[in-house]
Order: C-alpha cells, then sequence, then structure tokens
C-alpha cells in the first residue's frame, strides 16, 4: 500500500497488562514481554509497578543476572537503591532514570530504598543489536533535575528522558546502541499533541492516567496502545492526562530468549547461562 505523506499513525491494538509477579515478590503489571505481546521490536519487556502496600514491594529485585540488552528504569515515586557486581551502586530517585546497557553481563540488585508510602515506576527492556550483546557493561543516570521539560501550546508539558523532539529538546540519555525515543508526557483536558516518528521505528503509547484519543481509537484509564506504521503521532486528551510515548528502530534479528538472557541463538543462550553459573559476569 502507498504511504501518504506526513502519515498519521492509528492505534493496531490496545491492551491491559498482565499482573504478575516478579523477583522475590514484587506485584507489576507486565505489558510488553507476557504471552499477550512477547515484544515490539526492539522493545522485550514493560513492566509498570505501582502500590502504596509495602507488601507488594518491600522484597524487591535481589541480584540477578542480565545479559543483551538495556533495561531502563524510571521512577515516578519512592526510591530504588541499586548495586552491582562490579561496584557500581546508586539510588534511584523519583523522576529520575537509570539506562543500563547489561551489554556482556551484569548482575545486580534493585531494592525499594523506603519502608512505606507510594513506589511507581516503569522498567523497560531494550534489545541490543547482535553486534552489540556483548558490550561493556555502561551506565546513564539523571536524576528528575536533568531531565528537561518541553513546554508547548495547549499547556502539554514533554519531559525527554531519551530522544530528541521536533521543537528540538533533547533527552539526556544520548548513547543509545539501539535508536529510541522515550517522552512523558502531560496534557490538560482539551489538548491536542503531534510529534513526528521515523516511519521505520515501532511505537507505543502507554496511558498511564486520564484519557486520550488516537485516531478514532479512545483509551481511558492504564493502557497501553500500540501505534500502527506513519509517520507522526496525534492525539487529543479528553481528560487531564498522562502518557509515556515510546519509539525505537526495530532490530530485525532472530531473537532467544530465557529469563534475563536476550540472544540471537540458542547456542549463544546456552553460553550465557555457562558463564554465569562459572562466574564470568
Ligand atoms: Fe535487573
Amino acid at each position: 500500500m502507498e504511504q501518504r505523506a506526513n502519515s498519521i499513525r492509528t492505534v493496531k491494538r490496545t491492551l491491559l497488562g498482565q499482573e504478575t509477579a516478579d523477583g522475590a515478590g514484587v506485584r507489576l503489571t507486565r505489558l510488553i514481554g507476557g504471552p499477550q505481546l512477547p515484544q515490539l521490536d526492539p522493545f522485550l519487556l514493560l513492566d509498570d509497578f505501582r502500590s502504596d502496600d509495602p507488601e507488594d514491594y518491600i522484597g524487591g529485585f535481589p541480584p540477578h543476572p542480565h545479559r543483551g540488552f538495556e533495561t531502563v528504569t524510571y521512577l515516578l515515586a519512592g526510591r530504588v537503591e541499586h548495586r552491582d557486581n562490579a561496584g557500581h551502586a546508586g539510588v534511584l530517585e523519583a523522576g529520575g532514570v537509570q539506562w543500563m546497557t547489561a551489554g556482556r553481563g551484569v548482575v545486580h540488585s534493585e531494592m525499594p530504598k523506603q519502608q512505606d508510602g507510594l513506589l511507581a515506576g516503569f522498567q523497560l527492556w531494550v534489545n541490543l543489536p547482535a553486534k552489540q550483546k556483548m558490550s561493556e557493561p555502561r551506565y546513564q543516570e539523571f536524576d528528575r533535575q536533568a531531565i528537561p521539560e518541553e513546554q508547548r501550546g495547549d499547556g502539554v508539558t514533554v519531559r525527554v528522558v531519551a530522544g530528541r523532539t521536533s521543537l528540538d529538546t533533547q533527552g539526556p540519555v544520548r548513547e543509545l546502541m539501539t535508536p529510541a525515543r522515550y517522552f512523558d508526557i502531560t496534557l490538560p483536558a482539551g489538548a491536542r499533541f503531534s510529534e513526528p516518528l521515523p516511519a521505520a521505528y515501532n511505537a507505543f503509547v502507554y496511558l498511564l492516567e486520564g484519557a486520550v484519543s488516537i485516531d478514532a481509537v479512545a483509551l481511558k484509564g492504564r493502557t497501553l496502545a500500540v501505534l500502527g506504521d506513519g509517520e507522526a503521532v496525534e492525539l487529543a486528551a479528553r481528560e487531564p492526562s498522562r502518557l509515556l510515548l515510546v519509539a525505537g528502530l526495530p532490530l530485525g534479528e532472530p531473537i532467544a530468549r530465557r529469563g534475563p538472557f536476550v540472544m540471537n541463538n540458542e547456542a549463544e543462550l546456552r553460553q550465557a547461562f555457562t558463564d554465569y553459573q562459572e562466574g564470568r559476569f
């Protein structure tokens, strides 16, 4: 089919995600990476954790490995302490982001550093191209103040975590092995938002609160909308709303995946388990 110039992305599908538990019993909603939507190349997983009940999160994520991709933790509320086997440690605070390139291997813990109150945020897994899967682990960490807020007409605010907007605001996460954009957008009721996105990118909107329309599809509450092909996204807020707009260049490479390891074939996957068991991470 021929593509119109500046064609607007429609909604290909919507989903609410699946309640699950991971780590030491942390309750979360899995939007990408579950049976409903195993992946959206280059994105392998999207978890939404949000609870004011310490029972849901206090166990945290004790030491566990990763190889072959990046984990992006964006925190809205609470504090999470992280520590890895190479001695890298710190505390992620509300409004901050940690873009961790696990590369050849990281063993780390991610633990809530609070006994009560709200803990809320997201973890996104971004796949790495085959040639980068065994790269040295790397961190890009930025606190709330380091993430620019772009003010637009209609009272729309765009927090630019990664990538560059059409109004030339660039996010602090700049070393992107897999090209991606990660925007956190707040809209008052009645506001419209439009933004070009490269046609080659896969993209999704995750509505956190409020109600928006994309194309002719009305979304409400916490809903993931996978966007169809096109060169721009356009949406309108029917209520005060907040959403994530995330897009990335698909890798189009074979995926061999088990638990915390995501490689290109079974042999590499077996090697990952062996390397981990024999302490080579
Ligand atoms: Fe992790």
